[in-house]
């Protein structure tokens, strides 16, 4: 059985001490979580997060990770860095990060064998346009992502893959739960052909794109999603919660 996993990604939201707040709200309402709970905040973040989460099973987790162990990389964060501080979990490959800051399947890639060198579990975040998916190219895109961003990986229990639809993400258009199983039931099935013999079966792939309180008791009874990665609705803690408690 793979343990479902609900993850925040606060995005560029909340300075420091609005982080400390919002976890140490946070904190009472999921207490009895049944599935790991992590939240992805902005590494300027971490140190009062880390405060904040004192004596929580909820992980900390931030939002990218350097390929390079150190050197001249200005304004970047190293894995090591984020594991001196109890970082846990690093989202890698964001569609945003695509998109505005040149992100590409092969620095995924590299951010992704850095993250895993330093123990850090990456949530490797893979996923279609609209006009992708309106031509049917859906299964194209995620097969490139899927050869190109996790070369190099040996043991596949080690990392998290969050499907994210990029029609889907902040803007209230969700995928069905039945299109979001299927497209990862398609992640899973090609990922076991590409990657076998290295534990496929055992990682977890989460849906997100506007998943909220609402719509996540159905996208979780879905037999192969096994987490979510929440933005908006993780900006707020009982809204949070209502999802991380999805099977209250
Ligand atoms: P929203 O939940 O705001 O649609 O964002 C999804 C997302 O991009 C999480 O990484």
């Amino acid at each position: 059985m793979r343990r479902p996993i609900i993850a925040g990604n606060w995005k560029m939201n909340n300075t420091a001490s609005e982080g400390y707040d919002l976890v140490t709200a946070l904190k009472p309402l999921v207490k009895d979580a049944k599935c790991d709970v992590v939240v992805c905040v902005p590494a300027i973040d971490i140190p009062s997060v880390k405060k904040a989460l004192h004596g929580s099973k909820i992980r900390l987790g931030a939002q990218n990770v350097h390929f390079a162990e150190k050197g001249a990389y200005t304004g970047e964060i190293s894995a090591n860095m984020l594991k001196e501080y109890g970082v846990k979990y690093v989202i890698i490959g964001h569609s945003e990060r695509r998109q505005y800051f040149g992100e590409t399947d092969e620095t995924v890639n590299k951010r992704t064998l850095a993250a895993l060198a330093a123990g850090i579990t990456p949530i490797v975040c893979i996923g279609e346009t609209l006009e992708e998916r309106e031509s049917g190219k859906t299964e194209d895109v995620l097969g490139r992502q899927i050869e190109k961003d996790f070369v190099g990986i040996d043991d596949f229990s080690k990392i998290v893959i969050a499907y994210e639809p990029i029609w889907a993400i902040g803007t209230g258009r969700t995928a069905t739960a039945e299109q979001a199983n299927e497209t990862i039931g398609f992640i899973r099935k090609r990922m076991k052909k590409v990657y076998a013999g290295k534990n496929v079966g055992r990682m977890r792939i989460q849906y997100g794109g506007s998943m909220n309180a609402k719509n996540a008791k159905e996208l979780m009874a879905m037999p192969e999603i096994d987490g979510g990665l929440i933005g908006g609705a993780s900006l707020k803690a009982p809204d949070f919660a209502a999802i991380v408690n999805f099977d209250k």
